[in-house]
């Protein structure tokens, strides 16, 4: 799912090209809806882009276009009340995000509350659960919880394919179970970013 929020509208047909080169499968497009990303989600739309996720801001004005274009809509939640929200505004599944995520953190609570409380809140919809998940253990975890799947994103940095810088790589796989917690990389009014400890953290 590449993120597309900070790609120029003419670099996206290529990383949509790339992506199907090397799969078959259906694959979405991340835009942050904090950003103007109109012009992007038309372009990703026209390119037959099959899901579209969007995180922090109102779902609400893109669903239809989304919709219309035959794409699938899921919308990234940090609370119950923001899940129905999106559930109402039509999406087809929603992302629950704990505080554990990494990158921007969307709500305050834990994955573990957090999924099953979104599941009871927008039944039937389908639940994903995100953060703090890096293994078949925390799959089974949620699955338990009421997620029909899970959405991992830190476990990824880590990957050959990424390209991740190789002193970033190497601070994911030796980093510990503690973290900080940090508004450093945000607005100060703005989610927190959850990152390992370093120097721009502190
Ligand atoms: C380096 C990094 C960048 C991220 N960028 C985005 C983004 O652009 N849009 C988004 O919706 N989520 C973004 N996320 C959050 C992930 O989508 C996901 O919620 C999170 O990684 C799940 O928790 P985990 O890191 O513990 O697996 C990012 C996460 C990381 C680690």
């Amino acid at each position: 799912m590449p993120a597309l929020t900070w790609t120029p509208v003419e670099g996206i047909a290529p990383i949509t090209d790339r992506v199907r080169k090397v799969t078959g499968r259906p694959f979405g497009a991340n835009l942050v809806l904090e950003f103007p990303i109109e012009e992007k989600l038309d372009t990703c739309l026209e390119h037959g882009v099959p899901i579209i996720s969007t995180y922090w801001g109102d779902p609400t004005s893109c669903t239809a276009r989304i919709h219309a274009a035959g794409a699938v809509h899921l919308h990234v939640v940090g609370s119950p009340d923001e899940a129905r929200r999106a559930a109402d505004a039509g999406v087809d599944a929603v992302v629950a995000q704990g505080w554990e995520a990494g990158g921007h953190v969307r709500g305050s609570t834990a994955t573990l509350p957090l999924v099953p409380a979104v599941v009871d809140a927008v039944s039937p919809l389908p639940v994903v659960a995100a953060g703090g998940i890096a293994d078949g253990r925390g799959l089974a975890a949620v699955r338990m919880l009421g997620a029909q799947a899970a959405w991992m994103g830190t476990r990824f940095l880590t990957a050959t394919e990424a390209r991740t810088h190789d002193s970033y790589r190497r601070r994911v796989i030796d980093a510990g179970v503690e973290e900080a917690h940090t508004r450093g990389a945000s607005t100060a009014a703005g989610p927190a970013h959850r990152t390992a400890p370093c120097a721009t953290a502190r």
